[in-house]
């Protein structure tokens, strides 16, 4: 009996196949895992009568985002790779460190559609080079983004009651 699988993503000929999304997969679970830190941030931070509208939002999105990474965690290891440490970690969410003023509400709506837009866009990435290669890796990811394309949605919602504000 064969101890490898002979077919599919977790055979020996898909095994540049399987690094590469191991690779995407590890990039994704750093994305949440600093989208975690920033919500909690953005969550407890902003001051006003929007700002809590926004906070308990976030605050609502913070488990999601813990789910997701968790979900790639296991992904990671399934695909025989290993998660990786934090000392691998790189920061990268720039647009979504507290603003000079906690009541810049727009600030951190402006940020949130900002993150939402990376991982829409490297889920979008991920979905693309599993097409015919990994469609479990695919499948999970299909569902995630449903999730990040619903927080952008509500965050542009937010936006579009503060640019009416102004008027
Ligand atoms: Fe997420
Ligand atoms: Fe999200």
């Amino acid at each position: 009996m064969a101890t490898t699988a002979s077919q599919g993503i977790l055979s020996d000929d898909a095994r540049e196949d399987r690094d590469q999304i191991v690779e995407m997969l590890k990039k994704a679970y750093f994305m949440e895992l600093e989208t975690v830190i920033s919500y909690i941030t953005n969550s407890v931070n902003p001051d006003g009568i929007l700002a809590r509208e926004i906070s308990e939002s976030l605050d609502g999105d913070i488990q999601e985002e813990l789910g997701h990474a968790q979900q790639f965690a296991a992904r990671i290891k399934e695909l025989y790779g290993v998660v990786p440490g934090s000392m691998e970690f790189t920061a990268e969410q720039d647009f979504l460190q507290p603003p000079g003023e906690q009541t810049d509400i727009e600030h951190v709506v402006d940020g949130v559609i900002a993150a939402e837009t990376g991982a829409i866009e490297h889920y979008n990435a991920v979905i693309e080079f599993t097409e015919g290669r990994d469609p479990v890796t695919q499948d999970m990811v299909i569902a995630i983004l449903r999730d990040e394309e619903g927080h952008r949605r509500l965050f542009e919602g937010f936006k579009r009651e503060i640019e009416a504000s102004r008027r």
